[in-house]
């Protein structure tokens, strides 16, 4: 069954596009409910009517339509699709897919979603072999867009070969298994999320993420890369599992998870100012903030003006409290979690500041990395701890932040509970 699936039709110009009414009157039997794209092109083979009594809603023909707009503009459109089906998917969208085009109604809707794509191709049979088209498909399948077909067969000009759109029944087959794997990925997000649940009922945990900016003057300051998103992911897992969340978080561009009760700060004292505000109340304490470990030793009240000749400038620099190690050694000292960014000896660096900085728990990223660590959305990450007096670690695999950090909590509140509660 496709109940409920929103399925954005997108028909380009080509014979085939007559089956297209058939496709869409068996996903509306199907239950799923559609909404019809036509380019220009499809439109010299069928008429929008056809699609709009087939599909109960207004076919949209133009991009920048006035009374489209007024109803569900073409951005609300991408947004509302759960799939894209595009059939026929003639030679010339598959290019301009390809090309990453936005010249007409369709092809801006395929850059604007999330959705999963699915493309039918229909052309003859020498324009499907042609270099060019086999290239784009080639793109087109790198780029995440699943393609149907071509079948092969006799076609409506009479040669025989690849590059006959499916029949509208193996079509919509094919649609409801995309569409069953969609709602499984959604599902195996859920239960990810699920399984979290209840883990930190009752618990308060306290994040430190993003950077610190240090003051030069009142216009420069020092700072890093951190974007926040691994403390901020961090955060929104901890609530999933249940628990109170602090953020006490340095400037940063991404939005707070819903929920948390956010405390936004600008330097290291500052952090630690907020870390010691709420740490009698906190549970487990998460440090993962890049916080600057020295700071200019005295802040200009005014924006410092070059010096005529002078060519160089020192900077004299002091050293910020440590965060974490303060948490970590307080009488009221929670479960405490460290982060160390390394560049070169991850494990053993970490391994050291797990000792040195009297931590539970820490968790060692590479920042040389490119790919993953600062301001990106995946991360790489080991987690150490002591256990019985022997070093423990676990590795797991590489992933989006968001769902790095629903393991990570999972693995600090299983310690949590077996270390204090
Ligand atoms: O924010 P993102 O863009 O998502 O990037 C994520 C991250 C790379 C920032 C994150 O995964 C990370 O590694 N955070 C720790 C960065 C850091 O400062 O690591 P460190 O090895 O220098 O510090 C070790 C630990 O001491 C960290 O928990 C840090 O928060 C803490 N610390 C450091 C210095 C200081 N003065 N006070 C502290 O609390």
């Amino acid at each position: 069954m496709l109940a409920k699936v929103r399925i954005l039709l997108g028909i380009s110009g080509g014979i085939a596009a007559y089956k297209s009414a058939e496709l869409t009157r068996l996903l509306i039997k199907a239950g799923a409910e559609v909404r019809v794209v036509m380019t220009e092109g499809a439109q010299a083979f069928i008429t929008p009517l056809t699609f709009q009594a087939l599909s109960g809603n207004p076919v949209h023909t133009h991009l920048l339509d006035p009374e489209a707009e007024a109803g569900m503009g073409h951005i609300e459109l991408a947004k509302w699709a759960d799939l894209i089906v595009i059939a026929p998917a003639s030679a010339d969208v598959m290019a301009r897919l390809t090309a990453g085009m936005a010249d007409d109604l369709l092809t801006t809707l395929c850059l604007a979603t999330e959705a999963k794509v699915l493309l039918a191709p229909a052309m003859n049979q020498a324009m499907w072999r042609h270099p060019a088209t086999q290239r784009n498909a080639q793109q087109l399948e790198a780029y995440g867009y699943q393609l149907l077909g071509p079948d092969q067969g006799e076609q409506a000009c009479g040669d025989v070969g690849p590059g006959r759109m499916l029949e509208p029944e193996a079509l919509a087959a094919l649609i409801h298994q995309a569409a069953e794997e969609k709602n499984g990925l959604a599902n195996i997000a859920d239960q990810q999320v699920a399984s979290l649940r209840g883990l930190l009922a009752g618990k308060t945990v306290t994040i430190t993420a993003g950077p610190t900016r240090e003051a030069v003057d009142p216009v420069r300051y020092i700072s890093n890369h951190s974007s926040g998103k691994m403390g901020f992911a961090l955060a929104e897992a901890a609530l999933n599992a249940g628990a109170k969340v602090n953020l006490i978080a340095g400037p940063v561009q991404i939005k707070a998870p819903e929920g948390v009760d956010l405390i936004p700060v600008q330097s290291a004292r500052e952090m630690l100012d907020a870390s010691l505000s709420v740490i009698a109340s906190t549970d487990i304490f998460i440090a993962a903030a890049a916080v600057a470990d020295y700071r200019p030793a005295s802040a200009a009240d005014q924006k410092m003006k070059k010096q005529p000749g002078q060519n160089d400038l020192v900077l004299h620099l002091v050293q910020n409290p440590d965060i974490v190690a303060t948490v970590a050694k307080h009488e009221e000292r929670p479960f405490t979690v460290g982060f160390a960014a390394e560049t070169q000896d991850v494990e053993a660096y970490a391994a050291d500041k797990l000792v040195r900085k009297n931590l539970d728990m820490i968790i060692a990223n590479d920042v040389s990395r490119t790919d993953i660590g600062f301001n990106s959305d995946q991360n790489a990450v080991t987690l150490l701890w002591q256990e019985d007096g022997a070093l423990v670690s676990e590795s797991p695999e590489q992933a989006a932040k968001q769902d790095l950090a629903q393991d990570l909590v999972r693995c600090i509140a299983s310690r949590f509970h077996q270390e204090k509660h």
